[in-house]
């Protein structure tokens, strides 16, 4: 199978964040980058990494109103990212406006369509959090009440976690993609993350792509941890 490992370099050091991907490059399905190489390096960061010649996952998570997401969109995909995305929370009339700009923009640039997806509830948090936040459905019924709107809007897919992939794959089918962060390899520390599965189990659970970065990128040797977590995907 092509590896379905995105790396995420969370990094502001775009020196640091090619090299890594240099090093990388061979042990990796593509690259992740987000809010934070994003807001120090900008969209020539990004087209710097494309280079490259992997696939691009643009993780800026939109959330604003649907006509500031387009302005914002437009701009993101100047960087030709192949993965772009927005947060199902901004609501139905976003994630439309949204799905109709990475339409027109592709056209008018003449260019692949990326996929363009939406995250649910982020694997940061958990029920508690959900609760403090004024919503009492499990994380499950959440996530798949959101993706199931992120279809209806016309998204290509969704992001989240190992655990509410099967719930998600029943609502949604097997064609819509699934993104999943927020996974460990065994004896990994877990950081901020709280829904998280190890890598082999979000792919044996259906993940299209699984997103990881501290456990590759913060590992003594990243191409072994890479090459590790590949060997348990039978890569
Ligand atoms: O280092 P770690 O493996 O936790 O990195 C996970 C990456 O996935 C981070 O870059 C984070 O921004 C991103 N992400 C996430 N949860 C989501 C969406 C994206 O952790 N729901």
């Amino acid at each position: 199978m092509l590896n379905p490992v995105f790396v995420a370099i969370d990094t502001p050091d775009l020196e640091a964040a090619r090299k890594l991907a240099v090093n990388l490059s061979g042990h990796i399905g593509g690259i992740k980058v987000g809010l934070e190489f994003f807001c120090a390096n900008g969209v020539a960061g990004v087209l710097e990494l494309s280079q490259l010649g992997m696939p691009i996952f643009l993780d800026l998570k939109f959330h604003d109103i649907p006509n500031t997401v387009a302005g914002a969109l437009r701009g993101a995909m100047t960087a030709h990212p192949s993965i772009l995305n927005v947060h199902a929370t901004g609501g139905e009339e976003m994630m439309k406006t949204a799905v109709a700009t990475v339409e027109e923009c592709a056209v008018k640039m003449n260019c692949k369509k990326p996929l363009l997806i939406a995250v649910t509830i982020l694997t940061s948090l958990d029920s508690a959090d959900l609760h403090m936040l004024g919503s009492f459905d499990a994380p499950k019924t959440q996530v798949t009440r959101l993706a199931k709107l992120s279809q209806d809007c016309g998204l290509d897919g969704v992001v989240c976690s190992a655990l509410e992939i099967s719930a998600v794959r029943k609502v949604c089918g097997n064609s819509f993609k699934l993104i999943v962060p927020g996974v460990r390899p065994e004896g990994n520390e877990m950081g901020d993350q709280k829904r998280t599965l190890t890598p082999k189990q979000a792919i044996e659970n259906g993940a299209d792509y699984i997103v990881i970065g501290r456990p590759i990128t913060s590992a003594a040797d990243p191409i072994a941890a890479a090459q590790a977590i590949n060997s348990t995907l039978l890569i």
